[in-house]
């Protein structure tokens, strides 16, 4: 039995969908049906097709409460929005809808796990959120909420865990086929902690411990966690608020976590062995990973940024919020990798390339423009022994924008830099990364690949070791490309049109 409340979601977002349909969007990057998107949710192979479920608030581009939007694509790049599946319509989820995931039952349903969220009245007047963790089945289109919700609440909680901050269920079926779940909490001293979960069947549900803890180190409270074994190694991704950061690693505010180590499954022991930013740009947070059905472990995360999104461009007024490109995962020499998926390839139009460029100064070359592009730039110096001191490539430029991205080879850092996109506040606009110099970056050798689909810029350094998001909103006319070298550098480009 659908809701009048989701009912009404549904004939909001068909009514407004059509008003709305010439807005200018991102191309193959997921943004939202209308209104406001948040953390990707239910990300899941089901029925031949990936599934991908968004927090969301369909009537403003603001955050409200959540319901669950959702999309689905075969290729990861091309969406087709569903009705939303989820409304805040019960007692238990009355104030939202918060994040979580998906499996499917060995029966061939598909089971959503989610955070209930509703307002609990405290002694002096107000309110505090209460978290629980509930359960919707469903075919794909229409799902029902589990009789038994909430299946998780405070009594499942150790010892000085918070029921208001208990959240973001993260599910998978072991090979024995039951269940464990992950979801994000914090002690009594506002600690980040993941906790783990068991079911023998995907309903019933049971503490069993806590997976990791933060121990003061990565901001507070740890958001939308996810935790799989890669290439030999278990990966725990979580998205902590309120950081501050480490040298080049954890920018300010709420970022996202990378804990890469070991771990034995018959005792649930998680052993970290070391830790990373995942994204180093600006707007990236709340990643989930799927399980491709050809084993490729597959990220997406919301590419937008807490502390600024409220500050939306005027010309974009009836959706706001948008996913990052899909991206495959490895573990390389204990380092989180990630590469576009290989389906973007299937997308390329014309290839426009150029070979041992040699320049100083600024330079255009003649067919590489475009803000739905894929282009790798191979940087070098034309001497080794005088290497040069700056190299940059700005794009979405035209005679007032530009964003950009530079490299400098003699501290190895490379910039994202937004500051002239159109911004009228005093926010963040860059953001800076060291790269690891095992691959000569100090001696100027870079790879840099960057992926822009209309209002975003996605950077892969050398091969996937970093990368670097960040969302801009000047409109799209402004699509010019240029060059930029402190010194002489040498470059090879290849450059496609995404369509
Ligand atoms: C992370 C988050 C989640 C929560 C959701 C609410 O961005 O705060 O912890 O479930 O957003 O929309």
């Amino acid at each position: 039995m659908t809701s009048q409340i989701l009912r009404d979601a549904r004939k909001y977002e068909m009514e407004m969908e059509r008003k709305i349909a010439g807005e200018h969007r991102p191309v193959f990057h997921l943004s939202s049906r209308v209104g406001w998107m948040n953390d990707p949710n239910g990300f899941s192979f089901y029925k031949g097709e990936y599934h991908m479920f968004y927090q969301y608030h369909p009537y403003s581009p603001f955050w409200g409460p959540m319901h669950w939007g959702h999309a689905v694509s075969r290729d990861l790049l091309h969406w087709e929005h569903l009705p939303a599946a989820l409304a805040p319509d019960m007692e238990y989820d009355r104030d939202g809808c918060f994040s979580g995931s998906a499996v499917v039952l060995p029966d061939g349903r598909h089971l959503l796990m989610y955070t209930g969220v509703s307002k609990e009245v405290q002694p002096d007047g107000s309110t505090k959120e209460v978290q629980t963790q509930c359960l919707a089945v469903g075919d794909g289109m229409d799902y029902e909420k589990y009789v038994g919700n909430p299946v998780l609440d405070k009594a499942a909680l150790p010892e000085g865990g918070s029921k208001y901050d208990f959240r973001d269920p993260k599910l998978w079926r072991k090979q024995d086929g039951s269940y464990l779940c992950v979801t994000g909490n914090c002690t009594a001293a506002h600690d980040g902690q993941i906790l783990l979960y068991s079911s023998p069947d995907g309903f019933r549900w049971k503490y069993e411990k806590i997976l990791a803890a933060n121990h003061e180190r990565f901001g507070k409270m740890w958001e939308c966690p996810d935790f799989f074994a890669l290439d030999g190694k278990q990966v725990l991704i979580t998205s902590p608020q309120d950081m501050v950061p480490q040298g080049f690693e954890y920018h300010n505010g709420n970022g996202t976590l990378c804990l890469i180590g070991s771990y034995d499954e018959a005792s649930n022991t998680f052993v970290e062995e070391s830790n990373q930013s995942i994204d180093y740009g600006i707007d990236f947070y709340a990643p989930q990973t799927v399980l491709a059905p050809d084993g490729r472990r597959i990220m997406i995360g919301w590419m937008q940024n807490w502390d600024t999104c409220n500050l939306h461009a005027p010309e974009i007024r009836s959706w706001f919020g948008q996913m990052s490109l899909p991206r495959e995962l490895s573990v390389q020499n204990g380092r989180l990798f990630q590469r576009p998926v290989r389906e973007l390839e299937a997308m390329r139009g014309q290839e426009v390339k150029y070979e041992n460029v040699a320049f100083t100064d600024i330079i255009k070359l003649k067919g590489i423009q475009g803000r739905k592009i894929d282009m790798e730039l191979t940087i070098r110096p034309e001497d080794e022994q005088n290497v040069y001191r700056k190299f940059a490539v700005r794009f979405a430029q035209d005679d007032k924008y530009q964003t950009s991205v530079s490299f400098r080879p003699y501290e190895s850092i490379i910039k994202v830099d937004r500051k002239h996109s159109g911004s009228r506040r005093a926010i963040i606009h860059q953001r800076r990364c060291l790269v690891r110099d095992d691959n000569g970056s100090g001696n100027g050798r870079i790879k840099i690949r960057i992926i822009l689909d209309n209002y975003s810029a996605e950077v892969f350094v050398n091969d996937g070791e970093y990368v670097l998001s960040a969302t801009f909103y000047t409109d799209p006319s402004a699509d010019g490309i240029s060059f930029f070298a402190d010194g002489r550098v040498v470059m090879d480009v290849v450059k496609y049109e995404l369509a």
